[in-house]
């Protein structure tokens, strides 16, 4: 099952607005029970995902020390992972390094600080966004929903902010000059 708010439809969402066309080599960055991986190749990509807890068709490994050499994929995927890590920043210029010029980073997660926190963390990792939209509201009717069947704890540390935002995102490798 995935464990972001929108499921498939919110991933293929992504996958529309960052214009991938197989075959690209994508890898799903804290990819779970492999959802995002089964999705990807069923549309034909050449797809691969990391996990600290993998589930199938998931390899493990570490988000902020992936087992990929620089520039290995065209497109990365993450959904509600980079913020679990304590590291989001970090994150980001990881997933970054891994992308070939041009490539994408297909991102949805808890953002502390909104848009303008992502804007500029992408910025640093040498991500350009070319699209940010917000998603706080289907966020919070998932959480509620996750906490009824007792798969959540209340409230994830900076849900409280008021800056507080669930953002989804296609962040663009900067080209080399
Ligand atoms: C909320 S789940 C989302 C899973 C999947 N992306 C999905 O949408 O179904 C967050 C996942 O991030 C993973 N995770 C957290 N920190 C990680 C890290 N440093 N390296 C790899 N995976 C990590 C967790 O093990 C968990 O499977």
């Amino acid at each position: 099952m995935e464990r972001h708010p929108g499921g498939a439809e919110a991933t293929l969402r992504l996958v529309r607005l960052a214009g991938l066309e197989p075959p690209y080599r994508i890898i799903d960055l804290g990819a779970g029970s492999g959802e995002g991986v089964r999705l990807l190749r069923s549309l034909g990509f050449e797809a691969a995902g990391i996990d600290l807890e993998p589930g199938a068709d998931v390899e493990r490994g570490d988000i902020l020390a992936p087992p990929y050499g620089a520039a290995s994929f065209d497109a990365a995927l993450s959904q509600c992972a980079f913020y679990l890590t304590g590291a989001p920043e970090a994150a980001l210029c990881r997933a970054s390094e891994l992308l070939r010029p041009g490539g994408r980073l297909l991102f949805s997660d808890i953002c502390r600080g909104g848009e303008p926190w992502l804007r500029a963390a992408a910025r640093d990792a040498g991500l350009e966004p070319g699209f940010v939209g917000d998603d706080t509201g289907n966020w919070k009717s998932y959480y509620i929903n996750a906490l009824w069947r007792g798969e959540a704890v209340p409230p994830p540390e900076g849900a409280r902010q008021a800056d507080f935002r669930y953002l989804y995102a296609v962040l663009i490798k900067k080209e080399v000059l």
